[in-house]
């Protein structure tokens, strides 16, 4: 059995997967100093086998995840799977203009280092996973996302951009009843102002659930909410896999008319009704069917 190293922000979940007999539980520390730098470790860590999980939410969860793996290491382990429920800076994953890094290429380099393996949680593109440089899995909480949704008046899954088309279908399919569609998106990347193209789909009168792979600033879910009820919709439902809920992004969705968010707990917040515990733990038992045993 191995042992469960939480990251600060992913208690949570590396408790569900304590209880989903993934491993067993042990304490860190996390502290800062005057000057600003953080210190996490492992005080009470004695294994060869440990994972953690640690979603890179800030600048300051990637250096704590880098410490943990180093700690772990230090500690006597041997083995080492990371899961980033939630990866920072994957949705940087080009050079958009000439001179940008690929910020996303970069963390999962520096993370690699530290570990024999990487679990993922629906990532912003799939090419991510192709950034580490250690044998990488993702699994997608879409399914699950339909879950507390109960009762819907003729649904309709909606994508804010094609880009999540994917998981709205999977929500639609975990639901078993409804409809799809996406509504076009552009984004000033000056202003970060966001305006939503709705499609011609009939909506009228029907619940309609938008799905997103994230909701950071509530740019893209407030302004596709806003133009469904400019056209007279039955209730709207905001679901996510990455509650990231910056500044004032939960009061945004509210302004718009959202009957109600739904997230996961790749991110600890009010709205984590979903746990991607499950998908995260089959993950974690095909990693160990998967190693070589002596026969
Ligand atoms: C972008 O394509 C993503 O799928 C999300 O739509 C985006 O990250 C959400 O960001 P925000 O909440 O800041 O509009």
């Amino acid at each position: 059995m191995a042992t469960i190293v939480p990251g600060s922000a992913t208690q949570s979940l590396a408790a569900a997967l304590a209880a989903a007999d993934c491993g067993s539980l042990t304490i860190p520390t996390y502290e800062r100093f005057a000057d600003g730098e953080t210190l996490a470790a492992v005080p009470e860590f004695d294994d060869e086998e440990a994972i953690i999980v640690a979603s890179t939410v800030d600048n300051d969860a990637h250096i704590e995840l880098l410490q943990l793996q180093d700690a772990v290491r230090e500690a006597g382990a041997t083995h080492v799977t990371t899961v980033i429920p939630y990866l920072g800076y994957g949705r940087q994953d080009a050079a958009f203009t000439h001179g940008q890094p690929v910020s996303a290429r970069a963390v999962a380099r520096a993370i690699s280092t530290g570990t024999d393996r990487v679990v993922l949680v629906d990532t912003h593109e799939p090419g991510v996973a192709d950034f580490f440089d250690v044998p990488t899995t993702t699994v997608t909480a879409a399914g699950q996302l339909a879950t507390p949704l109960g009762d819907l008046d003729e649904p309709l899954f909606v994508a804010p951009d094609a880009g999540a088309i994917g998981l709205a279908e999977a929500t639609r399919d975990a639901y078993g009843d409804g409809g799809t569609d996406y509504f076009e998106k552009d984004r000033d990347y000056e202003t970060g102002a966001v305006e939503i193209t709705p499609s011609d789909a009939a909506v009228e009168g029907r619940d309609v659930v938008l799905v997103d792979d994230i909701i950071a600033t509530g740019g893209t879910m407030s302004g596709a909410i806003e133009a469904l009820h400019e056209r007279d919709v039955g209730r709207v439902y905001a679901c996510c896999v990455h509650p990231v809920l910056a500044g004032a992004a939960r009061t945004k969705l509210a302004a718009a008319g959202v009957e109600r968010v739904i997230g996961t707990d790749t991110l600890e917040r009010a709205v984590s009704e979903v746990s991607v515990a499950p998908a995260v733990a089959d993950a974690l038992t095909d990693a160990v069917a998967d190693e070589p045993t002596q026969g």
